[in-house]
């Protein structure tokens, strides 16, 4: 399928739907599509917790739930399925090249490399980090590669870790954001997970300046977004705010079991204190500050008094901390329930919003695939946009 087809058809789906992805469970106690879709909202009340998170982390085996009781919804499912990107080994290097990197990157970074397929051209890897990537592909491709990252002390650390390995690789301390010179005309631009506007700024500089391939795997959509996502392509209808930029990166597929249940307690507290505020101060969501991970770490009622001190709210008593710490293990359950519906989407957004810019890439003359470059259990930011200038 063409990527302006694709694209066309998840903006029309999306638009459709949005009554069911932008609705945020955390902030509205019933959205308003329990109104419109009851069998829904109960069968999803009613799940065990096991389904509850298999559900959460399946966008495919939601959409089929939601599909039973919402007519018109069996398209996004194809829309939101990629190519897998050619898979062949990595590149057969002595492992000298990987020295201290976790084994996940590590194979993150070959999958990448793989995908990314050699060429001729001399390598940017923008906000490269300590420029592992740049590093396996000045051994593997032979070409000369320049990191370029913000942080100096990442780019020292690189630029040992390139000395030893014997890699053509220099480091560029500069603001990806503002550099000027930067990326250059012929270039291959690589970047693996240049966070929102870092990667958006590589396409739009480089569509400019005349890079002649890109390589890019995206994440954290949602930086440098205003209110509002300025797309760059087309002229689709999908609006969608920060915080929808935002569900299109929440999934927890690679958090050990701690974590997850440090995250759910954080959840049920915040909830808990949401239900607080509701019921001393008017019955409706109102954002709060984050929170510090240590509060959490205290008992409920310290963690509420906490919070009620810091947002001026009246102190609770002994009796509300046990009622509202109840609350809020209530609430999380009700929210990870109805979240299903929302998450059924998250594949579909992410998709959305790496079709905008291989689109801008494709309207700008450049041929380009977009597709998943490793397994999702590597990372789920696996989606790859690979360009070159026709
Ligand atoms: C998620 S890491 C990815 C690093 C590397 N590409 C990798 O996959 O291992 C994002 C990197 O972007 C760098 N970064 C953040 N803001 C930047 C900026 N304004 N200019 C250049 N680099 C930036 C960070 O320091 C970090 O090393």
């Amino acid at each position: 399928m063409r990527l302006a087809e694709r694209r066309q058809g998840l903006d029309e789906l999306l638009s459709a739907f949005r009554e069911l992805w932008h609705p945020q469970p955390f902030r509205e106690i019933r959205p308003e599509w329990c109104e419109r879709w009851p069998a829904l909202r109960d069968e999803l009340l009613a799940l065990p917790e096991a389904d509850v998170a298999h559900l959460n982390d399946d966008g495919g085996a939601a959409l089929a739930l939601l599909a039973r009781h919402v007519p018109g919804l069996t398209g996004v499912a194809g829309l939101a399925e990629l190519p897998k990107m050619p898979d062949t080994e990595p590149p057969g290097l002595n492992k000298r090249w990987a020295w201290e990197i976790p084994g996940r990157k590590q194979r993150q970074i070959e999958a990448f490399a793989v995908a990314a397929q050699g060429g001729d051209r001399p390598i940017l890897d923008w906000c490269g980090g300590q420029g592992h990537l740049g590093r396996l592909l000045a051994l593997a491709w032979q070409r000369p590669v320049h990191t370029l990252e913000i942080d100096a002390v990442l780019c020292a650390a690189g630029a040992g870790l390139a000395r030893r390995a014997g890699a053509d690789q220099q480091f560029v301390v500069a603001d990806a954001l503002s550099v000027a010179d930067w990326p250059r005309a012929g270039q291959h631009a690589v970047a693996l997970h240049a966070c929102g506007e870092l990667h958006r700024r590589l396409i739009r500089e480089g569509v400019g300046k005349g890079v002649a391939r890109f390589d890019v795997a995206p994440c954290c959509y949602y930086r440098g977004v205003g209110e509002r996502y300025q797309p760059m392509s087309g002229d689709g209808r999908l609006v969608l705010t920060r915080d929808d930029t935002r569900l299109a990166v929440t999934e927890t597929v690679t958090s050990a079991p701690r974590e997850t249940r440090q995250r759910d307690r954080a959840m049920a507290w915040k909830l808990g204190f949401d239900a607080y505020r509701r019921a001393v101060s008017g019955n409706e969501y109102r954002s709060f500050k984050p929170v510090p991970e240590a509060w959490v770490r205290a008992d409920f009622a310290e963690f509420l008094a906490r919070m009620a001190e810091r947002e001026g709210l009246p102190l609770p008593s002994a009796r509300a901390a046990v009622e509202f710490e109840e609350r809020g293990q209530q609430r999380r359950g009700e929210v990870m329930r109805l979240s299903v519906v929302r998450h059924a989407f998250r594949r579909a957004i992410e998709i959305w919003l790496a079709l905008d810019l291989a689109c801008h890439l494709a309207e700008n003359g450049y041929v380009v695939v977009l597709g998943s470059f490793c397994e999702r259990r590597l990372t789920p930011r696996n989606l790859l946009i690979s360009a070159r200038l026709a």
